[in-house]
């Protein structure tokens, strides 16, 4: 990976920090959900990588969705304005949603997505997040599974971009002040 390590100022997560915590939230999330009837929404782009590391520690009968939504266009704040591009497939009634996202930010993704998906009948809406930027915030919401924090920097790597890039960098790391300045 060195064409792409070079616009990474500092290695956050480590590729086996990320298996760690993917362990470890796999094992709670198997407890959590035993017995019930488990659906894995992965938010994309930004989920795809940590949610199919998470779900091969998912010790349970599953299914997955996807979810498509856009707040970033290409810059490193979110603009407010979420939009869905690609909803679920799956009829929720009777299921036990577990949301999966990247980063948990400003919060304004995850709220519109959880109260538009609360009118469908699903059983339970829980949320998954790998990192969190709590200093952040706007809205307010509680994940209920969280991989790690985060300092307020801009971050790429294991699935998360900057204008589409470095996603598959096989880590988390800040980005280069001048690649988005
Ligand atoms: P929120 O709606 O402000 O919570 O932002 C969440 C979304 O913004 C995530 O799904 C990411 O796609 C994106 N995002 C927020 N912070 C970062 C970051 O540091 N790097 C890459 N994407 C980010
Ligand atoms: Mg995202």
């Amino acid at each position: 990976m060195e064409l792409l390590n070079k616009d990474i100022n500092e290695v956050l997560v480590s590729a086996e920090q990320l298996q760690i915590i993917n362990r470890r939230l796999g094992e709670q999330i198997t407890k959590d959900f035993e017995g019930k009837n488990l659906l894995v929404v992965g938010i994309l782009k930004g989920s795809v990588y940590f949610m199919t590391d998470l779900t091969r520690y998912i010790d349970l009968p599953l299914k997955l969705d996807f979810l498509a939504v856009s707040s970033y266009g290409s810059g490193t704040r979110s603009s407010g304005a979420v939009k869905i591009i690609k909803d679920i497939d799956i009829d929720l009634a009777g299921y036990d949603l577990l949301l999966v996202e990247d980063i948990l930010d400003s919060g304004r993704t995850l709220d519109y997505v959880s109260r538009m998906l609360q009118t469908r009948g699903a059983n339970s809406i829980s949320i998954c997040t790998l990192l969190d930027k709590p200093e952040r915030r706007v809205v307010e919401l509680e994940p209920d599974y969280v991989g790690c924090s985060v300092p307020d920097e801009f971050v790429v790597g294991y699935g998360l971009d900057y204008d589409q890039k470095y996603r598959n960098l096989p880590y988390i790391g800040s980005l280069k002040r001048e690649i988005y300045e």
